[in-house]
């Protein structure tokens, strides 16, 4: 890293991520993913379940089949767009996913799902199916065992950052690259 500075950017920005994944009220728990859908670009809210500096990753959970699933397939380049109007930083992070489904990795995450939330992977039909009207296609009282069928664990491992902050006196921005064994961090005319 070519500064003290740019290592402490890489640093706060992987501490926040990390932060905002234990946190529900932090501004970057919900970001946006970005993907190539099949029809074309596609973007989403998700809630960020965990992250893992050591080895880049970046976790959501789905519906295995909702739509973004199949573009996966297509396509597993994703970004993720962070920001946080206190701090004015904005972060896009782009990576690769690996959908997990019915492993060990959806085996433990289901396990610290709250039951509340279980049930929105037991709706009867897909998520994005037209129904006629809003009950029938809304959780039903599945067993455990139906709803987990349908749950995916989104590992997303993260190879490049760009990092952003606008400021009334000098906005910065910064790119950090993994080139396999390191990050490569350097400055940019924001
Ligand atoms: C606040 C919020 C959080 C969301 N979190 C998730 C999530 O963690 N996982 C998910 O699959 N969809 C989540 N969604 C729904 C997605 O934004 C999206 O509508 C849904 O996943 C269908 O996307 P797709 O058609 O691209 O598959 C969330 C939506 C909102 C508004």
């Amino acid at each position: 890293m070519s500064s003290d500075e740019l290592q402490n950017i890489l640093e706060q920005t992987w501490s926040g991520l990390t932060k905002a994944a234990g946190q529900a009220d932090h501004p970057w728990r919900l970001p946006a993913l970005g993907t190539q859908g099949l029809n074309g670009p596609d973007v989403r809210t998700m809630v960020l379940r965990s992250v893992d500096a050591t080895t880049r990753q970046l976790t959501a959970q789905t519906d295995i089949r909702s739509a973004k699933v199949p573009g996966f397939r297509k396509d597993p380049r994703v970004a993720w767009h962070f920001f946080d109007p206190q701090t004015r930083i904005q972060v896009r992070a782009n990576g690769r996913v690996a959908v997990h489904h019915d492993d060990e990795v959806t085996h433990a995450a289901w396990a610290a799902v709250p039951e509340a939330n279980k049930r929105n992977y037991a709706t009867s039909s897909a998520p994005g199916s037209p129904v006629d009207d809003l009950s029938p296609g809304q959780a039903q009282a599945a067993g455990d065992a139906a709803a987990y069928a349908n749950f995916a664990v989104l590992s997303s491992e993260i190879t490049f950052i760009d990092w952003l902050q606008l400021d009334d006196e000098q906005h910065r921005r910064a790119q950090f690259t993994w080139t396999g064994s390191d990050w490569h961090g350097t400055w940019m005319v924001p």
